[in-house]
This record gives C-alpha cells, sequence and structure tokens, in this order.
C-alpha cells in the first residue's frame, strides 16, 4: 500500500518525506486556505513548492465545477509539474472531465466518493485514483470501510485499473483497516502516520535494554 500525506503544510511534508515512506501527496481547497494559501497564482506556486519536495503523485484540486472550467482549469495545473494529479469532484461535469482527462494522458483523482455506484463510475471514465472518504462516512454512522471492501471486490472482478485512495482518514487504526480492505493507496494526516509507531510495550522494552546495557556498560 503507498503513503500518501493529505496537507498542504510543507513543514508536514517534509517530514513525512524525511521518514522514507512518503509515496505523495493529496491537497483539498480547505487544507490549502488552512496554510493560508489564497489566490490562484499563490496556489499554484505552493503546488510547485511541494512537487519540489515529494517525486510521487501530488494531487491539486480544481475549484471551477462546469465541465469547460474543469479541463481548462485541470489542464493549466497538470502542466505545472510533471507529478501532478488533477483532482476532480464526483459529479456528472466531473466524470465527464475525468474522462476528458484520460483521453488526453493526464492523471486524475476522483474526490468526494461515498458509494460504490460513484466508485464505479469514477473508475468507468478512467480516474487514476479514487477517493472514498472514510471518516466522513464514518461520522454519519456508516462504515467507511465497507466500502473501501466493496470497491477493493468490485475492481478486481471488473479488472478496473483505478487505485483505490483511502482518504479522510483519522487515525493509525483506520490505515491498518484500509490495509486489511483493499485499499491500494491511503493518504492520512502526519498525526496518523506518527500513530503508527506507537506501542507502549515498545517504549517499556526500549527503557529496559537501555537500562540493561547502562548496567554493563557504566
Ligand atoms: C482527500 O484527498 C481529502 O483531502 C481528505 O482526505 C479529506 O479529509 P477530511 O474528511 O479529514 O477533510
Amino acid at each position: 500500500m503507498k503513503f500518501f500525506i493529505d496537507t498542504a503544510n510543507l513543514k508536514e511534508i517534509q517530514e513525512a518525506h524525511a521518514l522514507g515512506i512518503l509515496d505523495g501527496v493529496t491537497t483539498n481547497p480547505s487544507l490549502m486556505a488552512k496554510e493560508g494559501i489564497t489566490g490562484a497564482s499563490n496556489i499554484e506556486a505552493h503546488y510547485v513548492r511541494i512537487c519540489d519536495i515529494v517525486d510521487g503523485d501530488v494531487s491539486a484540486e480544481v475549484n471551477a465545477t462546469d465541465y469547460a472550467g474543469m479541463v481548462k482549469e485541470g489542464t493549466h495545473l497538470a502542466s505545472l509539474a510533471n507529478n501532478i494529479v488533477v483532482k476532480v469532484p464526483m459529479t456528472k461535469d466531473g466524470v465527464k472531465a475525468i474522462s476528458h482527462f484520460t483521453d488526453h494522458g493526464i492523471s486524475t483523482n476522483c474526490t468526494l466518493v461515498f458509494s460504490a455506484a460513484q466508485a464505479i463510475l469514477a473508475a468507468k471514465a478512467g480516474a487514476t485514483y479514487v477517493s472514498p472518504f472514510i471518516g466522513r462516512i464514518d461520522d454519519t454512522n456508516w462504515d467507511g470501510m465497507e466500502l473501501i471492501k466493496e470497491m477493493a471486490e468490485i475492481y478486481a472482478i471488473q479488472g478496473f485499473e483505478a487505485q483505490i485512495l483511502a482518504a479522510s482518514i483519522r487515525n493509525s487504526r483506520h490505515i491498518v483497516e484500509a490495509a486489511k480492505n483493499g485499499a491500494d493507496v491511503c493518504t492520512c494526516p502526519l498525526s496518523a502516520i506518527l500513530g503508527m509507531l506507537k506501542h507502549p510495550l515498545t517504549d517499556i522494552g526500549l527503557a529496559q535494554f537501555l537500562a540493561d546495557y547502562k548496567k554493563g556498560n557504566a
């Protein structure tokens, strides 16, 4: 499973990159706004800064909602760096735009996916990545992981090449479950990635090893 970080914060991207486990980055307009990055030219410059840090795929989301606008904006975003993936919402115009980008060799990430039906359409349109929003589904008292499982089954049966990108990840348990249920990629906040490191027995064991070493090597 590939690891993406879900942030527009450069320090967090650098920290995850330094671990040597980072395969890519996802952003969205809310994450850009959180970093105070506003205005098309500043947003574009920020994408370039992110692409300078990571070699892997970097999702850049269109803000247009109509087909022609998405094609224009996405084509421009894709020209910023060769690892840009155009992120397009799961709407009628979005599916049409994904089909266009597929025909023109531009990689896409279909975002805001909440059902298997939507996931089938996105894959059929040729999306490179399809992003089910796990945490947001869990927030509505449904099980986000069931969608990952369903998508993995359908994509395998149908031979769809789209990669399942588990998004809206809230904690390290989500990452483990996404891996178990067949996600190809997990995009996570830094806190969830770092949460994977933690186990009290590791801390206790290390403290014991260090104490015993100290005794014998005082
Ligand atoms: C995915 O690409 C989105 O940026 C993201 O995972 C949304 O997560 P949220 O529900 O925490 O906002």
